[in-house]
């Protein structure tokens, strides 16, 4: 039974009848951060320290009822437990205490959240050129455009904002496939140096158009076992990143080097407007976009960067980001050399 106590992986505690600690096991120590040797034989009162969770045991105590609860504890990050309680009873009936189950329940509240989050973001996000298109177009029908010039111009917003739709879309279901897990790697070796010859050859043309700089730094002779599509989704994000966020005649760089003997780093720089430090955090969650306005310049859906993160970590490497506002920004992306079967 002792056995059985320690090495379950929900959290007992055992209030007797003289309202008395009675047990912990090994689990409920480490989600409370108590010790079972310093508390047992105490009134329960010694767990002040988690307040909601003495409020609880002090309600259920008095009402010797069933009950669940859930409450937030802090040790020393905010934990979110759930509590059942039952009375305990001798064979003739008569009170014994209350026995308590704790379950950390924290990473399933937070999906849960995440969820919802996602779902009130994605709906934010289309509701905008829905409205934009149904607008315009009303406009046009009503016959209210008697001028050639802004009837184009109407169409030319109903065209852009359906583009920006079909971006948005598309986006989504593939953060959505990353996510899922159902876009396995599919790995092969790459001849580095032609891949990005590759990679920047296709945004030559968009660079052009703002007179940027696109340079390059590849070691030659270099190899990496990795998804070539994923790799290309990766490096065309932070590269027109720094395109479209860097002001006209500006310059943006790539530059690989290998790091030790089993990983390549691979840095793209640009000397643009930079990111401020309060968004550094946030800017590879879903949506997060820096100043609304400057993307939407540029039609960003702020899921570049997510997508990037997914397909960075899908390969097991790391990926980090260094700004100066108004002086531009770095991000690196750290892939090992061989994708191990095993990890
Ligand atoms: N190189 C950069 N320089 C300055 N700001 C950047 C840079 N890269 C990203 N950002 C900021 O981070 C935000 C998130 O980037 P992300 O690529 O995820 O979205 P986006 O570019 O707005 O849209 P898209 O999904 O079309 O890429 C951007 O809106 C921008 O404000
Ligand atoms: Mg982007």
């Amino acid at each position: 039974l002792q056995s059985v106590l320690a090495n379950m992986t929900g959290g007992i505690v055992m209030i007797d009848a003289g309202q008395s600690i009675a047990l912990v096991n090994r689990e409920a120590e480490r989600m409370l951060g108590i010790q079972a040797g310093k508390v047992t034989g105490k009134p329960y009162t010694e767990l002040k320290r988690h307040y909601e969770l003495t409020r609880t045991i002090e309600e259920s105590v008095a009402l010797k009822e069933r009950m669940h609860e859930e409450v937030s504890v802090f040790n020393p990050e905010e934990k979110l437990i759930r509590i059942d309680g039952v009375p305990m009873s001798e064979d003739d009936g008569g009170y014994r205490g209350m026995l308590f189950l704790l379950q950390d329940v924290t990473a399933i509240r937070r999906l849960e959240s995440m969820r919802s989050e996602f779902v009130a973001n994605v709906s934010h996000e289309l509701k905008t050129p829905v409205a934009a298109v149904k607008g315009f177009a009303e406009t046009l029908l009503s016959g209210g455009v008697q001028d050639k010039e802004t009837e184009r111009s109407f169409l030319k917003i109903i065209y852009d904002e359906g583009d920006r739709l079909n971006r948005l879309i598309g986006d989504i279901l593939e953060l959505s496939k990353i996510e899922s897990k159902r876009a396995p790697l599919q790995c092969s070796p790459v001849h580095v140096h032609s891949f990005f010859e590759m990679v920047l050859g296709t945004l030559s043309k968009v660079a052009e158009k703002k007179q940027i700089r696109l340079e390059m730094h590849v070691p030659e002779e270099l190899y990496i076992e990795a998804d070539e599509d994923k790799m290309k989704q990766i490096f065309i994000n932070l590269l027109s990143n720094g395109i479209n966020y860097t002001p006209d005649g500006g310059r943006v760089k790539l530059q690989v080097t290998m790091d030790n003997d089993d990983e390549v780093v691979f840095a793209v720089s640009d000397t643009g407007i930079g990111i401020p430090k309060k968004d550094l955090p946030r800017i590879f969650e879903r949506f997060y976009r820096v100043d609304k306005g400057r993307s939407r310049n540029s039609g960003g859906t702020g899921l570049g960067l997510s997508i990037v993160k997914h397909l960075v970590e899908l390969h097991h490497g790391k990926l980090s980001v260094e700004s100066e506002l108004g002086m531009g920004t770095t991000f690196r992306v750290i892939l090992p050399f061989i994708q191990d079967e095993e990890m």
